[in-house]
């Protein structure tokens, strides 16, 4: 298997086909890309066979802003045989992988894949069970194993193959099934409440998104993303000319700022998390970022960068160098994560993390 395929949001495919040959040209592995335009996918074919599955091993999918999902497959297989699909598909894996963890026949995230999708369903049973009984699948699911995927392109036409448990999205087709709460005051509150469940392992949730903790959203109204800082039981300074949902200021946990949220500085010096979704240029709101990481307002950021309508990985890149140029420049480390989420549309949301600050006096987190 040569290739590696990436799904994305559709209408995102050249994003995802120039960060896949940037990135995987840093591991020296090089091939060309195929984009269909609004198909949900690419596919990228390694110039070497066995690059695919180096790179499926090395290059850290969390690493990569415009990919959902991705997983190392062979050539498409068409016109599967209705009265027998399954035998072809078992063929392609023989030999490939064995003993994995899970099955996942998924579709491209497309309306006309909504078919597909229920098909895809039904179907799924009866492919369990004779990758089972070839010992390609494991009789029980073993999230420590690999994954096979099937992603059906149209009706009897699909690419088969596997990603490693360790390395790819957890979620069936890359996209983390979230309900809309009843009472948050904007649907944009599943954009925070994805970026939590992607930047922030399960585990470490009760100590970085903990009770009792000060945060400060800018641009915060009508109060969705402060909505979801609330339900964590979270203090929260919400700066924004625009109004705040009563309910939200009935919690008594928002103090409302009537500001600019490219002025305002933190009322206290304990302030954990700074979030931002202001509509602004990217590079405005990620030198804004830098002020609040690099003179220590904040621990961890969560922050959305509009994108303009050409070169969104170009883009994106840029402002992501002048935020780390800014904070090595202060001898600050940091961790930083950058993903195109499921809600998110013409932006992505990236996540600093300030570690420790090698400067005498600035404030260390160590
Ligand atoms: C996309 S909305 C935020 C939605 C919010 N995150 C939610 O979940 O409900 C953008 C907000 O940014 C605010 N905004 C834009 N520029 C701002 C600025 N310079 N200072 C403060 N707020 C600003 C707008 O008033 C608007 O309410």
């Amino acid at each position: 298997m040569n290739k590696v395929i990436l799904y994305c949001r559709p209408g995102f495919e050249k994003e995802c086909a120039a960060e896949i040959t940037d990135k995987a040209a840093q591991y020296e592995v090089y091939g060309f890309v195929r984009v269909k335009d609004h198909s949900g996918y690419v596919i990228f074919e390694c110039y070497q066979h066995e690059d695919a599955d180096r790179l499926m091993k090395e290059l850290p999918f969390h690493s990569l802003i415009f990919a959902r999902q991705m997983f190392v497959c062979g050539e498409l297989l068409r016109d599967l045989p209705p009265e027998d699909r399954i035998t072809p598909i078992v063929g392609m894996l023989t030999g490939v992988i064995d003993r994995a963890g899970e099955l996942r026949a998924e579709v491209p995230d497309t309306n006309e894949s909504k078919e597909l999708m229920r098909f895809c369903r039904k179907f799924t049973v009866p492919l369990r069970a004779a990758l089972r009984e070839q010992n390609i699948l494991l009789a029980q699911e073993n999230p420590g194993r690999p994954v096979v995927h099937v992603l059906f392109i149209a009706p009897g036409c699909c690419y088969v193959g596997y990603s490693y448990s360790n390395n790819n999205s957890r979620f069936y087709m890359g996209i983390p099934r979230l309900k809309f709460p009843a009472d948050a005051p904007s649907r944009s509150t599943l954009k925070l409440e994805e970026a939590f469940h992607v930047f922030i392992p399960a585990d470490e949730w009760d100590e970085r998104l903990a009770s009792g903790m000060y945060a400060v959203d800018l641009g915060a109204c009508p109060g969705g993303w402060t909505w979801q800082l609330v339900q964590r039981s979270m203090m929260v300074y919400a700066v924004d000319n625009g109004p705040m949902a009563p309910s939200l200021m009935d919690t008594g946990q928002v103090m409302h700022h009537k500001a600019d949220g490219f002025r305002f500085e933190p009322p206290r010096n304990n302030v954990y998390w700074l979030v931002c979704d202001m509509v602004e240029k990217p590079a405005k709101v990620a030198s804004r970022m830098a002020d609040w990481l690099v003179n220590g307002w904040c621990r961890e950021a969560i922050f959305n960068l509009k994108l303009p309508m050409k070169k969104r990985y170009e883009e994106v890149m840029q402002n992501l160098a002048l935020l780390r140029d800014r904070l090595e420049e202060q001898g600050i480390n940091a961790e930083y994560h950058a993903k195109h989420l499921y809600h998110d549309r013409e932006e992505v949301t990236v996540h600093v993390r300030r570690m420790w600050s090698s400067v005498p006096g600035r404030r260390d987190e160590r």
